[in-house]
């Protein structure tokens, strides 16, 4: 894909995934951590990776491609480094390729990513590049997804900019900012480039229960860049709109991100999007999903066959180390909803802004996906 960079927007870089060429290894920011603390790990087996991917140490679905792709480089050097060759060499990267593909199931981005790894490196064996050479290769194509994911965050910035009126009261879900992504953001790098340009008013910020990704990640990132934000929690977002509007202003729009949207315009987002979408709906507030072209799954006419995350009780019956629920309280968890695609005003992409029924034509004209 080429894609022209855009005119930066200033902002504090944030570098979630990045890769140390002197050591080797992959860089994470710690994001169970954050805001409390701003701790890099440093990522240097593909072991490390799976879990820190399965555990949320980086975490949004385009970062989780890029930390699955740095992660397939990983499995390279350590089969070099094994000293393992031909068929041998290429099985040890693929077996570890398809344990990182596997470390989360809803955000296609990661299988986009780790599917066009392995599309990188079935080209270079089938060429007979020597080993050392491989891993070289791809180191660069990682290092392309990642800027290429930037890329495609900054154009999605200015498309989303264009939708907003000035001064815009904006709410948002979990964390779709420069922590999510290779480094600015979807539904944030519109927020970001809107700010820029004078459109953004206020973000409000939903706490986003389990993990509380809104209120200890996405504050974070945008009081870094000094653009106003307000924390409310998930079920404040009805009284919001109403009392806005009763004050004469309202609520703009409505901006997430997205973990896989089917051809059909269907989103898995984080839990409680859907709610989000409805609320919207109800106040005749526009809602948009913010996603670059490898959040699509072309594989899917609609949002049915979504893989949806469930995670672990214990995220819901406690905050912090303190328990909120009885003992042996039955909970259910899942990680993610699908909002239908007739609840969505428009996709804001990096090729600009669609509706539902238009994806399909443009999806057609994107690099053929493997998944
Ligand atoms: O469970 P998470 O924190 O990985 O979920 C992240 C989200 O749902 C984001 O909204 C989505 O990945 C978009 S990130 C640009």
């Amino acid at each position: 894909m080429t894609l022209a960079f855009c005119a930066t927007t200033a902002h504090k870089p944030i570098a979630p995934v990045s890769w140390n060429t002197s050591k080797g290894e992959v860089v994470l920011l710690d994001q169970t951590l954050i805001p409390q603390q701003v701790v890099y790990r440093t990522v240097a087996t593909v072991e490390t990776m799976v879990e820190a991917i399965s555990t949320m140490v980086v975490r949004g679905a385009p970062a989780i491609g890029i930390a699955g792709a740095f992660g397939v480089v990983l499995a390279a050097q350590s089969a070099l480094q094994r000293g393992l060759e031909g068929s041998v060499f290429q099985e040890a990267v693929v077996q570890q390729a398809l344990a990182l593909r596997e470390s989360r199931p809803t955000a296609v981005n990661l299988m986009w990513a780790i599917d066009r790894m392995l599309a990188t490196l079935y080209k270079l064996i089938i060429r007979h590049t020597p080993q050392k050479e491989i891993c070289d290769s791809l180191l660069v194509e990682a290092q392309l997804i990642l800027d290429e994911d930037i890329a495609m965050n900054r154009a999605m910035g200015k498309h989303g900019a264009a939708l907003l009126p000035e001064n815009a009261r904006i709410v948002t879900h979990c964390n779709a900012g420069a922590l999510a992504t290779g480094g600015f953001g979807t539904a944030l790098g519109v927020v970001r480039e809107a700010f820029a340009q004078g459109r953004c008013a206020m973000v409000y910020a939903d706490e986003t229960r389990p993990r509380q990704q809104g209120g200890k990640l996405t504050v974070w990132e945008l009081q870094e860049d000094g653009i106003p934000v307000t924390l409310i929690t998930d079920g404040m977002s009805g009284a919001l709109m109403r009392t806005l509007k009763a004050q004469g202003s309202g609520v703009d729009a409505v901006i997430v991100g997205a973990d896989r949207i089917a051809l059909n315009g269907d989103t898995a987002n984080k839990i409680g999007t859907y709610n989000l979408a409805l609320v919207a709906k109800a106040h005749g507030v526009p809602f948009y999903i913010a996603a670059p072209s490898t959040t699509f799954d072309t594989s899917l006419a609609n949002g049915e066959g979504i893989p949806i995350e469930e995670r672990c009780g214990t995220e819901i019956v406690g905050v912090g180390d303190s328990a909120i629920a009885a003992e042996h309280t039955v909970v259910w968890n899942p990680g993610f909803d699908v909002t239908p695609a007739d609840l969505i005003s428009g996709f804001i992409t990096e090729s600009g802004v669609f509706q539902a029924s238009q994806l399909p034509q443009w999806l057609a004209q994107q690099p053929v996906s493997l998944t």
